[in-house]
């Protein structure tokens, strides 16, 4: 009766029961996985939020396919200019933007390509479109994150469509360098694929490296769509509004935007509160990112600390909310989560959450109010050093 896509597995993992179980114990528990960030204690400008929201235009209705023009300028302006209002398409999240992109780009059964590790949720989003993912690597190699160029390539073949790249990276933090962009585009356009920059965590950068690119936005060697959002740009996932800023080579842009005009008008998924909101919300955005990145850095230079000497090492990121812990290969990774959880009420993350190609690492999130997250990392050092 059902579709071969919904026919997941579904129900607990092993780690999943272990926590489940963890937490049903009443031991005390220490959770360093939340990156909800409404769930962490960050302070955030209220009141202003709520006035932006409460706009007396509200209760008119008037549907326009890829949105506000006010809201649409607001983005285009977040974006300095590289792109122009009429180049951004709101959505309701960068979830539903992959999903109206694959929908644009592929049919049942075409390829993407997506990065490992990176974001679980691909599979999903592709699958969900009938379309299939491709992995390639964006990993550590001994000194630094690299893109392999040369698995990319092997990998396109006469169904591949598009390719995925997130900068900077979850989890890894890894960032494109400028050189890696360039050949990514040249690629893209040699062979005719479409680009999909998935820039999210573009703000939540550490330190600004010239080497490094801040975005993709508005190139126009290949078909580009660069995704952004309210979900970690203003840390409010629950307005549900993210966008897409194409740029492109004129006539694939001009094909691209009417037909992506067609697929959003026929689900109209933005509301119109948030849409109103956009401009105010987007320039509350410094505000709401100081604490943000305070507590980020705070918790990396803990991090560093708490590991300095023991057998775990943290592995250097130019942003993003999540930390890489490489740890001994022995006992395994989802022998070390369950260990860690039955031995301290400790969660962290195993790597392979994330398609790390080897073992071992745990992954961890840097968004845990600083003391919780002081304990863990103490905890990580301890075990990383257990028989
Ligand atoms: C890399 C990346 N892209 C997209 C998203 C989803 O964002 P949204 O809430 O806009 O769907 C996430 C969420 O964690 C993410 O990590």
């Amino acid at each position: 009766m059902f579709s071969r896509r919904t026919s997941w597995s579904v129900g607990l993992n092993r780690i999943g029961a272990a926590w489940d179980a963890c937490r049903r114990s009443g031991r005390p528990a220490l959770d360093l996985t939340e990156t909800n960030p409404t769930a962490v204690g960050l302070p955030m400008p209220d009141r202003e939020i709520r006035a932006a929201l409460a706009d007396d235009r509200l209760m008119r209705y008037q549907p326009t396919p890829f949105g506000h023009p006010a809201a649409r300028e607001a983005v285009a302006a977040y974006h300095g200019g590289a792109v122009g209002w009429e180049q951004v398409i709101l959505t309701a999240s960068t979830s539903e933007a992959y999903a109206l992109l694959f929908k644009l780009l592929a049919d049942p059964d075409d390829r993407v390509l997506v990065p490992v590790p990176s974001y679980p949720l691909f599979d999903y989003l592709a699958g969900l479109e009938g379309v299939e993912t491709v992995s390639y690597p964006f990993a550590w190699v001994e000194g630094g994150w690299f893109l392999d160029f040369g698995a990319l390539e092997a990998r396109i073949d006469g169904r591949t469509r598009a390719v995925v790249v997130v900068s900077p990276n979850n989890p890894t933090g890894a960032m494109l360098r400028q050189d890696e962009a360039d050949r990514l585009l040249s690629i893209c356009r040699d062979r005719g694929l479409a680009l999909i920059v998935d820039e999210v965590f573009a703000d939540h950068v550490f330190t600004a490296t010239p080497s490094r690119l801040r975005s993709l936005a508005g190139r126009d060697e290949a078909l580009v769509f660069v995704l952004g959002g309210l979900s970690k740009t203003c840390l409010l996932p629950q307005l549900k509004a993210a966008w897409i800023a194409a740029s492109g080579p004129a006539e694939q842009l001009g094909q691209a935007l009417a037909r992506l005009e067609v697929v959003v008008d026929t689900y109209l998924s933005v509301n119109t509160p948030v849409q109103l909101a956009l401009p105010r919300l987007l320039a509350l955005r410094e505000a709401i990112r100081a604490p943000l990145m305070a507590r980020l850095r705070g918790n990396r230079a803990v991090l560093e600390r708490a590991l300095r000497g023991s057998a775990a090492t943290p592995l250097p990121a130019h942003g993003g909310w999540s930390a890489v812990v490489r740890v001994p290969r022995e006992p395994g990774e989802e022998e070390r989560v369950l260990r860690l959880m039955t031995r301290h009420g400790l969660r962290v993350h195993p790597g392979f959450f994330f398609d790390f190609p080897t073992e071992a690492f745990l992954v961890v999130s840097l968004l845990t109010p600083e003391e919780e997250f002081g304990r863990g990392a103490a905890l990580l050092a301890a075990d990383a050093d257990a028989p």
